[in-house]
């Protein structure tokens, strides 16, 4: 079956060739960087694009790459917004089936892969992004496989062997897991790691249309996002990119910033010394396992999307990160991840230092559900 008729090709975003939507890639074969969804986008308001009546992603299907007849869904995203003063907001992703936002860009790229032919679906993970496959694996009936470090928490692992994923735990961090996944995969594996299909960024991008929507049209002045891989980051920065040509938004960005931890931070590192791409980090090591990611393949995509948005990198010091993620979670009753905690100390130091103004409307990513790390 084919991806959706709204999909035009799929293109290199570092050398532009094009390929062909309806075959399984993974990597540009030119230059093997991520490649990019380009649709056709529809020509109208949002209220003529949006399927209203659909309260999950899929409501924006119009631009999406895969048709809701098609969609693999246990219905995700949606999430609210909760208030934490008058001028911020968490965006709640723990809400999301599997608790995490990894949901969003597994629920796409398995309905991709699923309509492509794919048999099998493996990935490296940090736990979260696992959680998600071995469930949308689960729903669409294609069995899967995922390997995560060693020391990743139980909870993340049992929950992947409950919907019957083959589990495999691997000594290092996600780039080990993902050595190890190369080394033993089939002929017939499908690879569905962050960055490495063009699929899981289109999920991931309905968040930059539910901001839009949230704030009636009217954008948030900064996004602050916890970033390991980048999807998020990446995600939203194309969500915007397409409203703009559908003429739904002007030239304005919210500004992205990318929070990272102090043990594991190659974004911040490059984007303080000018960098466009990221140096790998040797030595990783965070409890926010989902930024334990040394060498972020879409690294260079984050450093546009924060330079883009006149957005900040900043990375967090481990203890602050858990004083953090305590006091928002006793602060707003929120199920607050470490990465959310992460989130929160940035924003305010960027309030402390001055980049974020008085009065700024500001977005917090809450990317999981906390419970899994206890
Ligand atoms: C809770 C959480 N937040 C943030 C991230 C980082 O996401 P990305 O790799 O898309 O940057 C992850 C990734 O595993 C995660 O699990």
């Amino acid at each position: 079956m084919p991806v959706s008729s709204t999909v035009e090709t799929l293109t290199c975003f570092s050398c532009g060739a094009t390929l062909d939507p309806n075959a399984l890639e993974t990597l540009c074969h030119d230059c093997g960087l991520p490649l990019r969804v380009d649709l056709r986008l529809p020509v109208g308001a949002p209220s003529d694009v949006i399927h209203t009546d659909d309260f999950s992603m899929w409501r924006y299907a119009e631009v999406l790459p895969i048709p809701r007849s098609e969609a693999v869904t246990l219905v995700e995203g949606f999430t609210p917004l909760i208030d934490v003063d008058e001028s911020t907001w968490i965006k709640d992703e723990a809400r999301n089936p599997t608790g995490s936002f990894k949901a969003r860009g597994m629920s796409m790229a398995v309905s991709a892969a699923v309509a492509l032919g794919a048999e099998r679906l493996v990935a490296p993970s940090a736990g979260n992004a696992a959680s998600a496959l071995s469930a949308y694996g689960a729903s669409a009936g294609v069995p899967v496989v995922v390997a995560m470090p060693e020391d990743t928490p139980k909870a993340f692992i049992d929950e992947c062997r409950h919907y019957g994923a083959d589990v495999n735990l691997v000594p290092g961090t996600i780039s080990d897991a993902g050595k190890w996944l190369a080394a033993n995969r089939g002929p017939n594996d499908f690879d569905v790691s962050t960055m490495k299909e063009p699929y899981r960024v289109e999920g991931k991008k309905t968040m930059g249309y539910e901001l839009f929507e949230q704030f009636h049209g009217d954008m948030p002045d900064v996004v602050v996002y916890p970033t390991g891989g980048g999807t998020g980051l990446v995600g939203m920065w194309k969500a915007w990119d397409e409203m703009e040509r559908m003429g739904w938004i002007g030239s304005d960005r919210p500004r992205l910033v990318s929070v990272q931890t102090a043990g594991c931070a190659p974004i911040v590192k490059a984007f303080e010394s000018g960098a466009d791409t990221t140096e790998f980090w040797e030595g990783a090591h965070t409890t926010a396992y989902g930024l334990r990611v040394p060498g972020p393949i879409g690294g260079f995509l984050c450093l546009r999307a924060i330079r883009e948005t006149n957005g900040t990198a900043i990375a967090i010091p481990e203890q602050e990160m858990h004083d953090k993620t305590g006091e928002l979670a006793a602060m707003t009753g929120v199920d607050v991840c470490p990465e959310g905690g992460a989130v929160w100390a940035a924003a305010q130091r960027l309030k402390a230092s001055g980049w974020i103004i008085e009065g700024e409307r500001v977005v917090l990513f809450n990317t999981g559900t906390g419970l899994k790390y206890r």
